[in-house]
């Protein structure tokens, strides 16, 4: 007979032939940051989660960096949206102010910078609309624009979340031609048009006021898709590749990070985060337990970096269990 339990018989055993552990350093955190003063909203369906003025900022910050969290992932909502989202390429606007404060207070922190339209259009869409369609190239310039903004600022990773194209290559391009040619590139590669962002679209502010996102993010039943998606990324000079969302998605990171040899971050996007405040509100689990099942679940499938509004909670749980 196989004695599989023969390693299961003590703690101490167990801990020695664990094959897969989370530690908080790969854990990054988003936060939200919004134009205006004095401002911190909670909001509504990600208990825990806030947007915050630039001015409010510290306390988050401070709270980032007691947990030992290094990295941290930001989303600007301007005060003004508008067709072409202009102030997402605007060097004075709040995401840029925000990274320019963040780096000035905690320069050793790992800033990444969602690059995407959607928060800055006032239809909510991740281009340039004409109709009801999505224009593919023309979004790309302001991507561009926007990337190499971020970068100004000091953001140290651009991450395009936009879906659209040839994005990756055209952003590598436009970071170096300015001489950005240590800026990171963390691609969404395998971002799939899921249902569990809805959380995050009232976090950002960034519903699309028409139709949805299925012309430009990929089709949930597609895997051999997503790995063309993410080679092609690579292809471009993505330094990282993402899958997004997380749980449901595992399948494709596993087989991913199989295939490529290449730094992987996965999504543990808002209606993860969501389902577990709401079922540990309810009482119905025990959210500590289930939180580092999931980032266990993320790492063994293939995952470098978690990106996870769990982060701070969990990098005080993860001590606990040393
Ligand atoms: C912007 C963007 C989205 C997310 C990250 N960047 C939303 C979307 O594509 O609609 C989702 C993150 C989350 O749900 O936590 N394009
Ligand atoms: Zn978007």
């Amino acid at each position: 007979m196989k004695r599989f339990r023969r390693l299961r018989t003590s703690e101490a055993m167990r801990d020695l032939i664990r094959e897969t552990t989370v530690s908080k350093k790969d854990l990054m955190y988003p936060i939200f940051v919004i134009e205006g003063e004095n401002i911190k909203n909670e909001v509504s369906s990600m208990p825990g989660i806030y947007q915050y003025s630039v001015d409010r900022l510290d306390e988050e910050l401070d709270r980032i960096a007691a947990c030992g969290i290094k990295s941290i992932l930001i989303f600007g909502i301007p005060k003004h949206k508008n067709e072409m989202g202009t102030e997402a390429y605007n060097d004075k606007g709040v995401t840029q102010t925000a990274i320019r404060h963040i780096k000035e207070r905690y320069p050793n922190i790992v800033v990444a910078a969602d690059v995407c339209l959607c928060e800055y259009t006032s239809h909510g869409h991740c281009g340039v609309v004409h109709g009801h369609y999505v224009d593919n190239d023309e979004t790309l310039e302001l991507l561009c624009r926007m990337s190499v903004s971020m970068a100004k600022a000091g953001a140290d990773i651009i991450a395009p979340s936009d879906m659209m194209d040839g994005r990756v290559g055209a952003i590598r391009k436009a970071l170096d031609d300015v001489g950005y040619i240590n800026t990171v590139i963390m691609a969404y590669s395998a971002k799939f048009a899921s249902a569990y962002y809805g959380p995050f679209r009232e976090a950002a502010d960034s519903a699309p006021q028409f139709g949805d996102r299925r012309s430009y993010q990929m089709d949930v039943a597609n895997g051999n898709e997503a790995l063309r998606e993410i080679e092609t990324d690579i292809d471009e000079g993505a330094d990282i590749v993402m899958v997004k969302p997380a749980l449901a998605f595992l399948d494709i990171l596993k087989e991913a990070s199989l295939t490529y040899n290449m730094p992987f971050a996965v999504y543990n996007v808002s209606g993860e985060y969501a389902m577990v405040k709401a079922a540990t509100q309810n009482g119905w689990i025990d959210e500590k337990k289930i939180v580092l099942e999931n980032l266990t679940a993320m790492k063994r499938a293939g995952a470098d970096i978690i990106i996870t509004y769990h982060a701070l909670e969990a990098a005080i749980w993860l001590e606990e269990a040393l």
